[in-house]
């Protein structure tokens, strides 16, 4: 079991971007990484239809013999993360949020911290109730900014289209005064840098594929669940190839990789 792949998905090709920080913290680590291009992007579906696309692609990725599961899209991880554990029994899940908002119990107190994210992530209002569950101090402010992944899909990054884009959200008086900004959304590690610009670097623009990575390996640690072999496989599956989602997949991933169109059964 220990030498068994990490199961990763994500609604595309986003979730690459905790992918790729899982293979630097655990080079020894094999992957499976499905993305459900066909179905994408989650963020503008319903609860049920991405509880049910997550539960096929859970069910998939236990059928390849996955050790544990990472849910490595926001959207998911909001509305499906109990559903997923539901059908996984000893095999353990991870979400993007915990890691996070643990990150925030430990590093922040009162304060002013902005969410931004998919409609369906913010809709879920799941960062605020955890956030505030573990401190009442904490004021927490939420945007949706659903045009920041299909921009960043179509690789508008570090262009003025981009930057009006991106102040254009973050002008938004819901966000004025805050002194930490929680990316939660798998594509914006990639637009982290013209954030933190935006700020002049002044607020703490919250990395969460680091976060989440850092906080699989010390799980899969306690669980005495790390690899042995110094050998890792990586495979990436789509529910619907083109090759611009390849594209788009390397400059994610930050690799030369080919992904693989399958069918997952319903
Ligand atoms: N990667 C997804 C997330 O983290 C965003 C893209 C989508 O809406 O499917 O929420």
């Amino acid at each position: 079991m220990k030498n068994a792949s990490i199961g990763i998905f994500d609604s595309g090709i986003g979730g690459l971007t905790i992918a790729h920080s899982i293979k630097e913290k655990m080079p020894n680590e094999s992957i499976i990484y499905f993305g459900d291009t066909k179905h994408l992007p989650y963020g503008e579906k319903s609860n049920s239809a991405i509880q049910d696309f997550s539960e096929s692609i859970t069910k998939f990725l236990l059928q390849q013999n996955c050790k544990a599961i990472v849910i490595a899209c926001n959207s998911a991880s909001s509305v499906a993360y109990k559903k997923v554990k539901e059908i996984t029994g000893s095999v353990p899940v991870f979400n993007v949020i915990d890691p996070v908002v643990n990150y925030v119990n430990k590093n922040c107190n009162n304060c002013n911290i902005g969410i931004i994210g998919t409609k369906a992530t913010i809709q879920s209002n799941i960062y605020s109730e955890k956030i505030i569950e573990n401190n009442k101090n904490q004021k927490v402010h939420s945007l949706a900014t659903p045009l920041l992944a299909p921009m960043i899909e179509e690789g508008f990054i570090n262009e003025e289209i981009s930057r009006t884009i991106i102040q254009n959200y973050l002008k938004n008086p819901i966000l004025e005064n805050i002194d930490s900004l929680i990316l939660a959304c798998t594509h914006y590690p990639l637009i982290q840098e013209e954030i933190q610009q935006y700020y002049n670097n002044n607020i703490n623009v919250i990395d969460s594929a680091n976060i989440v990575a850092n906080y699989i390996n010390e799980k899969l640690e306690s669980l005495n669940l790390h690899s042995e072999t110094k050998h890792a496989d990586y495979h990436f599956y789509v529910s619907n190839y083109t090759s611009s989602f390849e594209k788009s997949a390397q400059f994610f991933f930050q690799e030369n990789i080919k992904l693989e169109e399958i069918t997952l059964p319903q």
